[in-house]
């Protein structure tokens, strides 16, 4: 009956009846089935002395159950000063709170007894310097040296970390932000910066589209910022904002690109953010500044698929969302499809080809370590704490489930489907049953016979690739691979490579071509030929180095130090801790190394490496 009269409403209204099921979220202690979180209003100073956010977070809510009166939030390490209950008039009430104890992977639950169904709850707080979604560096740090840097990264389950609220991506809310910090300091967030705003130290941020808790975003440091389009600029370190720049001139062309795919651009502007190299991730997709490692600058743009990779998520992720980790696919996935496409048209077919090709290999080669349950597309995280269960399943084996169904239905058909699902999902949070719904009734349903459920059920419900999966190849592959055989079998000195032209692509291939354990020989000729210890680009260096270790090539040592020292990447230095501890002298090298790079390293890369050296 409810049912039918919100069908009814929606139609009256001319809205899209959108059929989303709601399904629990094993990662929040949040109910909004019974009261959900629809608005955040931040007021926030940033002290760096203390590193620490303070302030207070008004939400107001939406009852479901309007004789409820128990507010249930996600916390981690926050320290709450007072709780009020704010009516609809302004006058307010002192509210009774209690925090569960901390649990290691989900936090406190912060339950409030708001007596009756308030309209907005403000909660006073501030934030702990051990903030697991915050990184507070000291000016040494920092490019220049001269300033303090700050960052967040909410994602998977960080946000609770500096804000109490529903932190599951089931729940969207737009939000407003105050925010007070030193001056000559700017202060970034993922809603609408301005890139003209004077350093004042005084800054006020709107987000109007509803947005997901893990896209909650804030950077402050010594920012330049510079232009590179009409709805696109780069925020960086002033060393760091003009090369950034010229790498990014082609961001508006990947903007328009996608547009032409998929339908408008829904967040207004592109911008992205430069940040320290010790940020975890190479990128992260906040909603209008998307935060980026500056190992993506490798100077000749061969790394920016990670770019169209994170304004994919506007469309896949940001505008439909996965509603929790288990269905991450759904975000990922998509995105490393997009990603693709992107790149397809904006620097061509085989361009595209050959980034398919490597990560289609790299993930066989991941998965021949998984266990058969982490190789689902949809997965049960419940009492697992979701950055754990990062691998390349929900990316490229997603992206490559996709690429499949492009090819039985045809991009005539399968392009326009993917462009209404995100019109019809849009500022919804999805889950893979959703999905498959629309797919039924939209694709399969209009084009029956192509694909059959068994099929679905290999992509979705069973580890591996498929044997029917569509094989991507690289026609400039076939020439890389046929110089490394003849190298290898000692055929062709290291020198005589036809690698003068070879781009980063090629290059990853020839590395992934090496056997288990090449020789220290082989690896001297080619280090001697091609100069590859020390290389700028890091998805080279960090293949490279993984194989100096595995030949026991020593001689790369010094700058793999410089290498994993300057960089907080986990990506590019997981692997190459991971390989170095397999032997006793290695660990003990990696122990060392690690010491002094540990105070630069994110909380989260410091836990990666953690664990990789067994400490
Ligand atoms: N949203 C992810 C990063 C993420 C995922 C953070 C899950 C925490 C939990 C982002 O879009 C991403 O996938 N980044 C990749 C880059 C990419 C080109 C595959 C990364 O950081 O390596
Ligand atoms: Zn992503």
């Amino acid at each position: 009956m409810k049912e039918a009269c919100l069908l009814l409403v929606a139609f009256v209204f001319g809205l899209a009846a959108v059929d989303v099921r709601a399904e629990p979220d094993p990662h929040s202690y949040a109910e909004p089935d019974i009261v959900a979180v629809r608005a955040l209003d931040l007021e926030l100073d940033v002290d760096f002395a203390r590193q620490q956010l303070s302030g207070t977070a008004m939400l107001t809510l939406d009852w479901r159950d309007p004789l409820a009166h128990s507010l249930v939030l996600d916390t981690r390490d926050l320290a709450i000063e007072s709780i009020q209950g704010v009516a609809a008039d302004g006058t307010t009430v002192d509210l009774a709170y209690t925090q569960d104890p901390r649990d290691p992977i989900f936090g406190s639950a912060l339950r409030i007894d708001t007596k009756t169904a308030v309209p907005n709850v403000r909660i006073r707080y501030h934030t702990s310097p051990q903030a697991s979604g915050l990184q507070w560096m000291t000016p040494a740090q920092t490019a220049s040296g001269k300033q303090p840097f700050m960052f967040s990264q909410s994602q998977a389950i960080h946000a609770r970390s500096w804000v109490p609220l529903q932190d599951t991506p089931s729940v969207r809310f737009t939000y407003t932000a105050h925010v007070t910090a030193p001056k000559a300091l700017r202060v970034v967030m993922s809603a609408d910066n301005d890139i003209a705003h004077a350093l004042d130290g005084d800054y006020r941020f709107r987000m109007q589209q509803p947005i997901p808790s893990y896209l909650l975003a804030i950077s402050v440091g010594e920012l330049d910022v510079r232009s590179t389009g009409p709805r696109t600029a780069v925020f960086a370190e002033p060393s760091v904002v003009a090369k950034a720049a010229k790498e990014f001139e082609d961001t508006e062309a990947m903007i328009a690109a996608a547009e032409k795919l998929y339908g408008a651009y829904r967040w207004e502007r592109y911008d992205i953010l430069v940040l320290p190299a010790s940020f975890p991730f190479g990128g992260m997709e906040n909603p209008r500044v998307t935060f980026a490692t500056p190992t993506v600058i490798a100077g000749d743009k061969s790394l920016v698929g990670l770019i169209a990779h994170e304004l994919a998520h506007s469309w896949s992720g940001n505008l439909v969302t996965n509603a929790n980790a288990q269905h991450m696919w759904l975000n990922e996935g998509f995105t490393s499809y997009v990603e693709n496409r992107i790149v397809e048209a904006v620097y061509g077919k085989q361009e595209a080809d050959m980034q398919l090709v490597v990560s289609a290999q790299e993930l066989h080669t991941e998965m021949q370590g998984m266990k058969a349950r982490e190789q689902l597309l949809v997965t049960n995280l419940e009492g697992i704490d979701p950055d754990e269960g990062l691998s390349g399943v929900p990316y490229d084996k997603g992206s490559w489930f996709l690429r499949f169904l492009e090819s039985r239905y045809g991009r005539d058909a399968f392009d326009p489907f993917l462009r209404a699902y995100f019109d019809h999902f849009a500022f919804h949070s999805i889950t893979t049953p959703d999905f498959l719904r629309y797919y039924s009734e939209n694709l399969e349903g209009k084009f029956p016979g192509k694909v059959s459920s068994a099929d679905i059920d290999a992509w979705l419900h069973q580890p591996g690739i498929p044997s029917f999966a569509p094989i991507p190849h690289s026609a400039r592959f076939d020439a890389v691979d046929k110089a490394a055989a003849d190298f290898l079998a000692g055929k062709l000195a290291a020198r005589k490579l036809p690698a003068r032209h070879w781009v980063t692509y090629e290059w990853l291939r020839f590395l992934n071509a090496l056997p288990e354990k090449p020789s220290i020989a082989q690896m001297q000729a080619l280090d001697k030929a091609w100069k590859l210890t020390g290389t700028g680009n890091g998805e080279i260096a960090f293949r490279w180095y993984v194989a100096t270790v595995r030949a026991g090539y020593t001689q790369a040592r010094p700058e793999i130090a410089a290498f994993i020292e300057r960089i907080g990447r986990r990506k590019l230095v997981v692997p190459i801790y991971s390989e170095l501890a397999k032997s006793e002298d290695g660990k003990a090298f990696a122990i060392a190394v690690y010491k002094k790079a540990k105070p630069g390293y994110h909380p989260m890369t410091q836990a990666s490496v953690e664990k990789a050296l067994g400490l």
